[in-house]
């Protein structure tokens, strides 16, 4: 998909452990919040299908990692539900606003529902990170609850939830 007036496409693609190098550099310019190699490659190995890169002309600019957990609905708090967490996303600075995240995201929440039978996505985010928050928004996502403290400098995160 072409996403600028320069002509730059980007691919949607699963990652590889070939890519857990620049995923990791990506991670660790973009977010306070960084993992070690083995957290990155057993998120890997355990959901690979909801493990995506995208690559603009061919370089990997942005990510995004999942898993599947149980427990109750983000939602109605009643129901035990198979839950999508995002557990981290993040595209390169340059390539922001271009719609990256959106097509990571999207690709993302469909593999949750179709292949990993998830009826609820949730995840966290810093209550001052307006450009994320907004692009969850966008998404369909909801904020569900503050979880106080919950980064270790100790600010706190909204839990955001949507239905798939
Ligand atoms: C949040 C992040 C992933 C968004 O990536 P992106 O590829 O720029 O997002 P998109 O281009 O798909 O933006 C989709 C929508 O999100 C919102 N959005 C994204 N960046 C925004 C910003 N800086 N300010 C306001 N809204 C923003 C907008 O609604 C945007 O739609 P629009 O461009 O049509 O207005 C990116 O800014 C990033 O990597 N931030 C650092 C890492 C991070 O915070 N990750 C989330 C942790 S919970």
């Amino acid at each position: 998909m072409v996403i600028d007036d320069k002509g730059q496409t980007v691919q949607i693609r699963q990652a590889s452990p070939a890519d857990l190098p620049r995923v990791m550099m990506i991670n660790r310019i973009c977010l306070p919040e960084n993992y070690t190699y083995s957290f990155f490659d057993s998120i890997l190995q355990s959901y690979p299908k909801t493990f995506l890169v995208a690559e603009v002309n061919g370089d990997v600019v942005g990510y995004v990692m999942c898993r599947v957990e149980h427990g109750l609905s983000k939602l109605d708090r009643l129901s035990m539900k198979r839950l999508g967490h995002i557990i981290s996303i993040a595209v390169l600075p340059d390539y922001r606003r271009m719609g990256v995240a959106t097509m990571l995201l999207s690709k993302a929440l469909e593999i949750l529902r179709d292949e990993y039978k998830c009826s609820e996505v949730f995840l966290e985010v810093r209550v001052s990170n307006y450009p994320a928050i907004s692009l969850y928004h966008k998404l369909g996502f909801e904020i569900v609850k503050i979880s106080k403290g919950y980064y270790i400098d100790g600010e706190d995160a909204y839990v955001m939830a949507r239905k798939l």
